[in-house]
């Protein structure tokens, strides 16, 4: 996935700064997006109804925002199951990411739940659409910093500070991304984060060469806080430290400015500036594999948030196969399919992305 960066909308800040120049009322503000956000992501009451567990599930990362799933109350438990009237076929033919995002989903309301007094047991269902069943009883609450995280968490697609991550942060790293089935190879050197950054820019290249790939991206981008915010879902420019534009603006410099030279040099100052690169590797690539993977991706990135850490996506080489058949000789592991690429270090938080509502997600 690309986003327009803020070196190629330049352009667009000084379009807004003349628009504010000239008190030109129309131009969108964040003001009221950035306090919805905020209503969307308030702390668990003390003994939520199982609805709130859904509300902290939709807070998890999720391809592209769309924000792909539905969830059955079942009297004390619930299940998670695909929507795929929100499918990305073209960066996501097989569903992959899909499933990835359910399992972000579930783990976030597995730890909700257990920070509240009831364990969960999960499990996958059967056959190529699977949905997640999650059977919660009653146990001593089990609250802690990985909880706390959920609201706070965010793909932060934004320079880094270019400091490294300490040792024992790095432990606190893998050993919440720790799940059976998964494997995460963490990478600090920049010999091997530039050579995952050559990756990232080919498979950036093949992707804007793909004009239905263009088009599915530009379907799900949102130019104004209204719009994010009527939708609940898409990626919210100023969520990629964009400025904000009006919808019928938005587009129209998008295709103007979209480059591969801007991508490029976007992408290596996220890479450079990041304190490493973790990858995520299922040991067999199917959907319940691929839920795992979003679980321990969600635990990884919210023990990041505890710790101050940011995280952010870099998938192109895991999206566009023959890069990540090349990807995954790299990672000696060939014929293996890798299955995330995540960039962390630290830097300021950008905004929040919006959800939709709860009533909108249960079945
Ligand atoms: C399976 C998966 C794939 C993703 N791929 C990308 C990606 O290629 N590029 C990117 O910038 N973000 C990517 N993301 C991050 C999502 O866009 C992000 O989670 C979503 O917009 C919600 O924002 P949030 O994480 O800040 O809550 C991905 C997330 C998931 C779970």
């Amino acid at each position: 996935m690309i986003l327009l960066s803020r070196r190629t909308l330049v352009g667009a800040g000084l379009v807004a700064a003349g628009a504010g120049a000239v008190g030109y009322a129309a131009w969108p503000r964040m003001d009221g997006y950035l306090e919805a956000v905020e209503r969307q992501r308030r702390a668990l009451a003390a003994d939520p109804e199982l609805a709130e567990f859904v509300r902290m599930a939709t807070l998890a990362a999720n391809g592209h925002n769309t924000q792909p799933w539905t969830f059955r109350l079942d009297g004390s438990g619930l299940a998670i199951l695909p929507d795929t009237a929100r499918r990305t076929p073209v960066a996501d033919p097989d569903d992959h990411h899909l499933f990835v995002s359910l399992g972000c989903a579930a783990e976030n309301l597995v730890i909700a739940a257990a920070a509240h007094g009831r364990a969960a047991e999960v499990a996958i269902g059967d056959g190529a659409a699977p949905g997640i069943d999650i059977a919660l009883r009653q146990a001593a609450p089990a609250p802690g910093a990985l909880h706390d995280a959920i609201p706070l968490r965010q793909s932060t697609r934004s320079v880094y500070d270019g400091a490294p991550v300490s040792a024992s942060e790095l432990a606190l790293l893998t050993e919440a991304a720790r799940e059976a089935g998964v494997s995460v190879q963490v990478f600090t050197e920049s010999a091997d984060r530039d050579a995952i950054l050559d990756l990232v820019i080919a498979g950036n290249e093949a992707q804007m060469d793909d004009p239905d790939w263009v088009q599915e991206l530009l379907d799900w981008l949102r130019f104004s806080p209204a719009r994010a915010l009527a939708t609940g879902d898409g990626l919210f420019s100023a969520c990629s430290g964009n400025p904000v534009l009006p919808e019928w603006l938005g587009p129209r410099l998008f295709k103007a400015v979209f480059s591969k030279a801007s991508e490029t040099d976007k992408y290596r100052d996220h890479v450079r500036s990041s304190a490493g690169i973790a990858v995520f590797v299922a040991d067999r690539p199917d959907p319940a594999h691929w839920i795992a993977v979003g679980r321990s991706f969600e635990r990884f990135a919210l023990q990041a948030t505890a710790l101050g850490i940011r995280t952010a996506h870099l998938n192109q080489p895991v999206e566009v196969p023959p890069i990540r058949e090349e990807f995954a000789r790299w990672l000696g592991i060939p014929g293996a399919r890798p299955d995330l690429v995540i960039r962390f270090g630290r830097a300021p938080a950008l905004p929040m992305s919006a959800r939709r509502p709860v009533a909108a997600v249960l079945a």
